[in-house]
């Protein structure tokens, strides 16, 4: 650990880091569920009520059609969800800055025994033209045949698809009998972004013509516990089996089941991650006027991207958590979460200011 750097040093830190969403504790009302859910015995592998009550929760957000399925964590529940999805010969195809491309160490090709397809994007964003272009590879007994798209919502670069941008994937992908999967780690500060209804959630997912949501809960709030859900049911049939091939098949699933209903409970996860986006914007705007400090773009919902002199970076870090994103731009990623608060996020853009001006 490197000594607080003198511009820094009287400066109150904020009680928090900007590390990550997944930094942040755990939700009261998602604590609260698990001693609640703490009565004596109930059956395992989510042959208990809470996972019942959870999985009709569910269908309730996404349709009577749907089949739900608890899981750990959000790099298993995109493997499930591929899993289920994708045949012999076939290769998912996704946008080369995607979480199961960069950051899952391989888990999907290790489980699935399958080839990533990466799509060149510049902010994460697959574009419908992209898909036809694969058409090319349709019938060639070379080339893994495309089997499954994967989009993440919100992306890994904070960046939002709209409904219709959605629709216009799927329609291509399905002209190619391709199976689309979301990653929604952050679906709720997506949902949250578009609209911040359930409505709005409904329409970039069952309305857009996706077959399979991972419904993030931890970076949501909760200490673990993902959703799978189908939305089409027939790739649900062989869900049951999947889901503890992939070690996903909590035992004490109520555990997992009851922090997601506290999470749906009165909208919590749009309320929190309504918050955790509005920390992001106090956030950037308190920071983007700073000399020295640039964005590529402005925050869409938790996640900022600013460009800093690489010199301010590590003494800030070091003062206030948070990840290098891309070194070779001094790009840094700064993470709000549902419990940042105006007063952490007041202190860190008086540190960014503090750091740039001693150095100017
Ligand atoms: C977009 C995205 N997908 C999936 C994951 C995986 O979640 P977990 O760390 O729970 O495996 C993450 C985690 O950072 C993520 O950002």
């Amino acid at each position: 650990m490197n000594p607080i750097h003198p511009a820094l040093i009287n400066l109150p830190a904020p009680n928090t880091t900007f590390a990550s969403d997944n930094s942040a504790g755990v939700h009261l009302a998602a604590l609260q569920a698990i001693i609640d859910a703490n009565t004596h015995h109930a059956l395992a592998y989510g042959s208990d009520s809470w996972t019942q009550d959870v999985q009709k929760r569910f269908k309730e957000l996404f349709g009577a059609q749907s089949e739900s399925f608890i899981v750990w964590g959000g790099t298993g529940a995109n493997v499930m969800a591929l899993a289920t999805l994708l045949q012999a010969g076939e290769c998912v195809v996704c946008s080369d800055k995607a979480h199961i491309a960069l950051d899952e160490t391989g888990a999907p090709e290790r489980a699935l025994g399958a080839k990533l397809l990466t799509l060149p994007t510049n902010d994460g964003k697959i574009r419908p033209e992209q898909i036809s272009q694969l058409s090319s590879l349709i019938g060639v007994q070379h080339h893994a045949q495309p089997g499954v798209l994967s989009i993440t919502q919100a992306t890994e670069l904070g960046t939002l698809y709209t409904a219709d941008e959605i629709r216009a994937l799927t329609f291509e992908a399905k002209k190619l009998g391709m199976r689309v999967h979301l990653d929604g780690a952050r679906i709720a500060n997506a949902t949250a972004a578009l609209g911040g209804t359930v409505d709005t959630l409904r329409d970039f997912t069952v309305h857009a013509g996706l077959d399979v949501v991972c419904f993030g809960g931890t970076k949501a709030g909760l200490a673990f516990g993902e959703a799978v859900v189908y939305l089409n049911p027939e790739h649900a049939r062989r869900a049951k089996y999947v889901h503890k091939q992939v070690n996903q098949l909590p035992s004490k699933m109520r555990f997992a089941a009851a922090q997601l209903s506290a999470l749906l409970d009165n909208q919590l996860w749009l309320t929190l991650a309504t918050h955790a986006n509005q920390m992001a914007q106090r956030l950037y705007h308190a920071t983007k006027d700073i000399s020295g400090v640039s964005y590529p773009h402005a925050p869409a919902i938790n996640g900022l991207f600013p460009i800093l002199p690489r010199a301010a970076i590590e003494p800030l870090a070091d003062w206030c958590k948070f990840w290098d994103w891309d070194e070779s731009i001094n790009q840094v990623r700064w993470m709000t979460a549902w419990d940042t608060t105006e007063q952490d996020v007041d202190r860190f853009a008086a540190g960014v200011r503090a750091i740039l001006a001693s150095q100017s």
